[in-house]
């Protein structure tokens, strides 16, 4: 481990130049645009494995965006690995609030991030994350310490429901065999507040469109007698929470699980600074479903959030109009033991219900995704647990997440196995948001962290 560590430091610059290369390669996997750079990613990605010692590289295309796998099999008898990341990036848009290009990677010191911080899409999501990996298996490969055996899948399509990884994880069902996955594509509570990421929530993702009138018209002439299209669909949406901010679907509690007092009191012990959150969004007051803490809110609780809506005249100036249409996209955030399908036909039903007469609704569901739990009682966990002790010097606080990666509990019904969570990104590095950025310190810190995890998985498990 000696050596492995002393390689890592050793390379710390090399690391960090390759990173930023990958960064500048522009691999949206919502636009088609760009599938040429994605495919440039999977290469990328491909090139490196290889002269990172991993064998059978492989880029596997598929009927989206490719998927790449490569392997290092020691020997049968120890624990396999299957490392799990994603390529692709979100969209950078709104581009004019980005302080620099999205894809010329450039390196500036923040607030959280004093000893500087890398700024491109992908770099905290999730491309400087899935790096870490690489360049921890160079290291213990180059060192000769490989505890376990390693898999890589590195997909194309996570930003856009990792729509072919399901039948690629079935075709590839014994390549891909192994007793747990490991990600890095999540967050720790602070630099000096090591956690693991125990829970993400699951997702359903609609879009709705109300129609009024078959075409735009006069608003004087016609307002005030036919139904505008967007001032409905603003009070049905307003309807779908109550005084409380309880979201008022019928049914759309019943599956939730909910905490013990003890499990609560044990979650709310985790450090967060409420003057601290509301300083960096510029808000005076937060809100929410009322009986529950921020944290408790953004975790174990489900949400209802419009992501966007347009109707009528959004041009310049005035434009004197009653709408013929308005749309509105709208995620649900769900908690264990919410269904996704189950949540999006009683969303569906009941927003057909309250539509007035005068108009008329259609729903549009989008990809969604299960929930995931991942236990604490297990080798994986206690490894990752010590991994996290060996390099930050505290013991990590379990903590469950608001955000979703689907394929966590894909993972479990095809292989039969648990994940481990270890992120090392921070909630603040404006992931999916203009600036993304990931810490310096984060990702050395990831490197260093990850091959503890092998050694104690292998002596563990
Ligand atoms: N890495 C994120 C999920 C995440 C972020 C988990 C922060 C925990 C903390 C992932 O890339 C993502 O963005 N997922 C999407 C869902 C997906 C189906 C598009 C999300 O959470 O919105
Ligand atoms: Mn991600
Ligand atoms: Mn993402």
């Amino acid at each position: 481990m000696n050596e492995v560590q002393s390689y890592i430091e050793s390379k710390k610059e090399d690391f960090l130049k390759e990173l930023l290369e990958l960064l500048k390669i522009p691999s949206i996997s919502a636009d088609p645009a760009y599938k040429d750079d994605v495919a440039k990613a999977a290469e990328f990605i491909s090139t490196q494995l290889t002269s990172c010692g991993a064998e059978k590289v492989e880029v596997f295309p598929t009927a989206g965006h490719p998927i790449v796998y490569g392997e290092k099999i020691v020997d049968p008898a120890l624990p396999t690995v299957l490392v799990y990341g994603h390529y692709d990036v979100q969209p950078p848009d709104p581009l004019d609030l980005w302080e620099s290009g999205p894809f010329e990677p450039v390196i500036k010191n923040t607030k959280l991030h004093p000893t500087g911080a890398i700024f491109a899409r992908g770099a905290c999501d999730d491309k400087g994350q899935l790096y870490m990996h690489m360049k921890a298996f160079e290291a213990m490969n180059s060192a000769g310490y490989l505890p376990c055996n390693m898999k890589f899948m590195l997909e194309g399509e996570e930003e856009v429901g990792s729509v072919n990884l399901e039948t690629f994880c079935r075709e590839h069902k014994d390549k891909l065999s192994c007793d747990v996955v490991l990600l890095s594509d999540t967050s720790i509570i602070a630099n000096d507040v090591p956690s693991i990421t125990t829970g993400l929530r699951g997702l359903s993702y609609l879009e709705v469109e109300v129609v009024g009138p078959n075409k735009d018209l006069h608003s004087g002439v016609y307002g005030g007698a036919v139904a505008n299209p967007v001032n409905v669909l603003c009070s049905m949406i307003a309807s779908l929470k109550d005084e409380n901010n309880k979201i008022s679907i019928p049914g759309f509690y019943d599956d939730v699980v909910e905490l013990s007092k003890a499990e609560r009191d044990q979650m709310n012990e985790a450090p967060f600074d409420l003057g601290n959150y509301k300083e960096a969004l510029d808000i005076e007051e937060i809100m929410g479903e009322e009986g529950y803490t921020t944290l408790e809110r953004t975790s174990i609780r489900p949400t209802l959030d419009v992501n966007g809506m347009w109707g009528g005249y959004i041009g310049e100036g005035a434009k004197t109009v009653l709408p013929s249409k308005a749309n509105a996209k709208i995620s649900m955030r769900l908690v264990p033991n919410q269904d996704p399908e189950k949540i999006t036909k009683l969303f569906t039903e009941h927003f057909e219900k309250i539509a007035p007469p005068g108009v008329k609704v259609s729903v549009t569901p989008h990809h969604g995704g299960m929930p995931a739990v991942t236990p604490i009682d297990t080798p994986e966990y206690a490894a990752a647990q010590k991994a996290m002790e060996a390099t930050f010097g505290k013991n990590p606080i379990p903590q469950r997440s608001g955000g979703s990666i689907p394929i966590v509990s894909m993972f479990e019904d095809v292989f039969g196995v648990k994940s481990v969570l270890l992120g090392f990104g921070l909630d603040s590095d404006d992931i999916h948001s203009p600036n993304e950025h990931f810490g310096l310190f984060n990702f050395y810190k990831g490197i260093e962290t990850i091959p503890y995890f092998y050694k104690y998985y292998s002596e563990l498990k």
